[in-house]
């Protein structure tokens, strides 16, 4: 199913194919200080548990990639593993839209609660996160290995 919302003209969420992928790179690299590689991506396409929704922007023909979500669905329980928004419509409702239309889908499949990890340093994730209802639950203490920062973990219940 496609869906629109009102705040940018022509963005519709649907599920994310391997002809997304060089533009998913180019999202990936400036948006993490460790990014994805293409194998990680092209595994989570092909892995039955694993949700990949893309948010695409532009007219019939001329779409471009606008962002990504990515999810695993275990047991109750959906974990986001991945989340980006194109750099330049950041902070327009574009990453929103995904992760409803990711807990719409859990909510869907019968799952009870949301959790991810979030750097303690990044402070838009955390704020988005919050707004959506996230709360924090712990801390993973040198999670990400790059700079031993620790991650956050965020629980919803749904
Ligand atoms: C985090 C991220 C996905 C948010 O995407 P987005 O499309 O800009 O988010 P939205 O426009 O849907 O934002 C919704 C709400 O989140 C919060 N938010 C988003 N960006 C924020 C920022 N830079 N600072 C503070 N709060 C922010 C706000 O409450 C915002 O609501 P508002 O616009 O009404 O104030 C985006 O900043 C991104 O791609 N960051 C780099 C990758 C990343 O860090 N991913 C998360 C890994 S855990």
């Amino acid at each position: 199913m496609v869906t629109k919302i009102k705040q940018i003209e022509g963005l519709e969420v649907g599920p994310m194919t391997e002809d997304d992928l060089d533009e998913v790179m180019q999202i990936e690299r400036m948006s993490f200080r460790v990014p994805w590689t293409p194998g990680m991506f092209r595994q989570d396409l092909s892995f039955p548990l694993a949700r990949c929704l893309a948010a695409r922007l532009g007219s019939a023909g001329k779409k471009r990639l606008a962002g990504y979500i990515l999810c695993w669905f275990i047991a109750d329980e959906v974990h986001v593993t991945n989340i980006a928004v194109r750099r330049d419509i950041r902070q327009q409702g574009v990453a929103t839209l995904l992760l409803q239309q990711a807990l719409c889908q859990a909510r869907r499949e019968q799952m009870r609660y949301c959790t991810l990890e979030v750097r303690v340093s990044n402070e838009a994730a955390k704020g988005f996160y919050q707004k959506l209802g996230f709360e924090s639950r712990g801390i993973r203490p040198k999670y990400y290995s790059d700079n031993n920062e620790d991650a956050m973990i965020m629980w919803l219940d749904l």
